[in-house]
Parts: C-alpha cells; sequence; structure tokens
C-alpha cells in the first residue's frame, strides 16, 4: 500500500510525523481551554472563549530553512491552497529572494503652529529623539531604537510629525504609542502649537517586505502560465478583480498571523492601504512570464508582526505556533507570511485559470459532509473517498455509505 499523504491522517499522526516534542505534541493533543485570568487579561466583558483548528504545512524550505507553517483559520480551503501553491514552489525553494525591513512609524498632529514655532521645533529635534527614547527605554534594551523624526508642514498652521521606530522583535503598537505621547508633549511644548492627535499609522509603506519566486519549468504547463500572467494583470487595472486576489492573498496571511498571536486588523489595514498607495487599488503580487517561459511571481507586502510581548505571549497556542516555526526572528516570520500569501494566491489564480475554484474545494466538501454525518476521526477520508466516487455525492448518500462501512468492519 502506498503511503499515507500527510492530510489522509489522523491529527495524533500528524503530530507524530512533526516530530514534536513532548511539551509542545501534549499541547497540541489536548486542546486545553484558557484559563479566566487569560482571558479576562487580552480581552473585556468575557463570557467565555471559542476555539478555531490550526493546520500545518509541513517541510516547505524558504531562503534555506525549514518551517513548518501553521495556520488558524475556519476555512479548510486555506490550508489546502497554500499546501499546493508551496507545491508549485517546489515546496518553497522556488522563492529566490527575501527582503524585509520591520519598523513602524507614529504620526503626531499638532495645530496652530506658528512658522516661528516650526523652526523652533526643527531646531530642537534632538531632543525629540532623546524625550521620545526616554518614554520607553526598553526600546534599545530590546535591541530597538529612533530611526527618524521627521516634519511635514505644507498645511501650516497644522503639522505632522513622522516618528519611525524600530522595535526590536516586537510589533510595537503600544510601546511607539507611549513614544509619541510623550513627544507630542514636547513638541507643542516647544512649538506652541496645540496637540490634535499621536497614534501609530497602519500605513506600512516604509516597512516592507518582498518574497521572490521563480516556479520550476514543469510546474505549470506554458498556457497555464500565460494565463496566470494575464489574471495577475487584471488585478493591476480592475479593482474589483484587485480586491478578490488580495483576499487570496490575506486568506493565508492572515490564517498565520492570527495562529502566532499577531494583530490580524493591523496585517489587514496595512495590506490595503499599500494596495492603494498609487491611489489605485491594484493587486499585491504579480505574476510574468520570463523570457526562458518559467512564470516569475513576486509580492511585496506590510506586515506588523512580533515574535514578543502582546498575545504572542499571552496565548499558549501563539507560543506553541513559533514553536512549530521554530522560534523565528520577526524578519524570518515576516518572510515566511509573504512566502505564504504569494503561494495563497499562486494556488488560487492556477485554480481559477484551470479547473475554476469549486473542484478544488470538492474534496474538502466532501470533507465536512463526512463530519455532518457523525464520521468518527478515522472513518472521515475512507468516507470522503467513497464519496468522491458517487455520482450524488449528498447527505443521504453519505449517511448511508457510513452505515455500511460500519457494517463491513464489524463482519
Ligand atoms: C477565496 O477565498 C479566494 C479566491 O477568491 C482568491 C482569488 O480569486 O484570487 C480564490
Amino acid at each position: 500500500m502506498s503511503e499515507q499523504k500527510f492530510w489522509q491522517l489522523s491529527p495524533q499522526e500528524r503530530r507524530g510525523k512533526l516530530k514534536l516534542n513532548r511539551a509542545d505534541r501534549t499541547f497540541w493533543a489536548a486542546a486545553a481551554p484558557l484559563s479566566a485570568s487569560v482571558l479576562n487579561g487580552l480581552s473585556e466583558n468575557v463570557i467565555g472563549q471559542m476555539s478555531l483548528p490550526v493546520g500545518v504545512v509541513p517541510d516547505i524550505r524558504i531562503m534555506n530553512d525549514r518551517y513548518t507553517i501553521p495556520l488558524a483559520t475556519e476555512e479548510p480551503s486555506v490550508v489546502a491552497a497554500i499546501n499546493h501553491g508551496f507545491k508549485l514552489l517546489d515546496q518553497g525553494r522556488a522563492i529566490t529572494s527575501a527582503t524585509t525591513r520591520h519598523g513602524l512609524t507614529g504620526e503626531i498632529g499638532l495645530q496652530n503652529v506658528t512658522p516661528e514655532g516650526i523652526t523652533a521645533l526643527k531646531q530642537t529635534v534632538h531632543q525629540l529623539y532623546a524625550v521620545g527614547l526616554a518614554a520607553h527605554p526598553t526600546l534599545t534594551v530590546h535591541g530597538g531604537t529612533i530611526h527618524a523624526i521627521m516634519f511635514d508642514d505644507t498645511a501650516l498652521p497644522d503639522v505632522t510629525l513622522l516618528v519611525h521606530v524600530d522595535p526590536g522583535q516586537a510589533m510595537g503598537a503600544n510601546m511607539l504609542n507611549d513614544i509619541l505621547e510623550a513627544i507630542a508633549a514636547a513638541a507643542a511644548e516647544c512649538s506652541g502649537g496645540t496637540v490634535l492627535f499621536a497614534v501609530l499609522t497602519n500605513d506600512g509603506r516604509d516597512d516592507l517586505t518582498t518574497v521572490q519566486a521563480t516556479l520550476p519549468a514543469d510546474a505549470v504547463t506554458p498556457v497555464v502560465a500565460d494565463r496566470i500572467a494575464a489574471l495577475s494583470a487584471w488585478a493591476q487595472r480592475d479593482t474589483r478583480r484587485a480586491a478578490t486576489h488580495n483576499k487570496g492573498i490575506m486568506n493565508g496571511v492572515a490564517a498565520l498571523t492570527l495562529a502566532t498571536g499577531n494583530d490580524t486588523r493591523a496585517v489587514n489595514a496595512s495590506a490595503h492601504a499599500y494596495a492603494a498607495l498609487d491611489g489605485h487599488y491594484r493587486g499585491l503580487s504579480q505574476w510574468h512570464v520570463q523570457a526562458d517561459g518559467r512564470l516569475r511571481g513576486r509580492i511585496t507586502l506590510p506586515l506588523p508582526l512580533g515574535t514578543v510581548g502582546g498575545a504572542t505571549k499571552v496565548l499558549p497556542s501563539a507560543q506553541h505556533a513559533l514553536a512549530l516555526l521554530g522560534q523565528p526572528s520577526v524578519a524570518r516570520l515576516q518572510i515566511v507570511a509573504a512566502a505564504v500569501g504569494l503561494a495563497a494566491n499562486l494556488a488560487a489564480l492556477n485554480a481559477l485559470v484551470t479547473d475554476g475554484i469549486q473542484h478544488g474545494h470538492m474534496r474538502l466538501q466532501y470533507h465536512s459532509l463526512a463530519v455532518r454525518v457523525g464520521a468518527r476521526p478515522e472513518e472521515i477520508v475512507p468516507l470522503a473517498q467513497q464519496l468522491a466516487a458517487q455520482a450524488h455525492p449528498s447527505e443521504a448518500a453519505a449517511a448511508q455509505l457510513l452505515a455500511e462501512m460500519r457494517k463491513e468492519l464489524q463482519r
């Protein structure tokens, strides 16, 4: 009998394949609920909690490192698509380059600033750095710093201060907001203006991760390569298509963001703002066919992620998800997230230009049909396989096949 594929195994068998250490294996097997203190620490007015499946895409090689990628999502086709996308990407080996810059920018809005006030502000900018660093001394301890403080005085008497921070391994939102409020007070005093607001911006244009990949020559046929390139170009000019193209990318990025306890809203907001950077909302990835006929793709995303602090620290599942990834640095996590987005996108475009999107969903629908008629974990895959062979795989057919399967086993 041929070896079963990873998706055909039971969760217990999959954990065995991943060779998890005892603590990680016990954690994922036990699905322990969060304690009341953790719940109350994470949210307000808590009445309970909800659970989501965590699936993995195993054995992905990105830039000489190997990853098991955790994905938290309620939608089975997301994990299946990313798995397939990475297959087309030669399990990640097709990724030829990746660059990332981790940072965060904050805005301070000052009103009623006079021309003399802005001159005084510019002359004392070094003091603003000192005030900012003093507001969060642990910033430098964790490898972070304030990179730049810039002024936009084109709308006097309104002035915008842009503060760019490297938050080290943290996502850094709270840290930056502390720094901004301290700088805002000092800037108002120095300029004679008044503070209207001080908060980070979710526009991540200055902190981007880019991943590029060239598919192996036989990954897709020349016709499919041309069609994927044409569909990708469509998402550059048609906003309706771009929104869906980007939703497919964010299916993967959001699932990894959630699994690692990061802020899905921040990641989504920055991605969509970046997609509209030139005033026209576009696809976040692009594919074209090279002179040698191979398909080449590129994705650029702002990825405000962290590997320490916030929910990454408080949620046990996030800690174990980061352990699955091999405790990556924030730069590595950003590269994996962008690669996941590119893989999800490639799988979606490939499905759309070949069999259509529904075809690939069918196997997963057979799984849910099996679960709906009460199949036990070990019965789901065999029942789904039998349903796939049916002309009309309805719920009634699933119930009948399950009953027959059980009768057969009792003989
Ligand atoms: C579905 O969740 C995502 C897709 O619609 C993405 C796309 O159309 O590119 C398949």
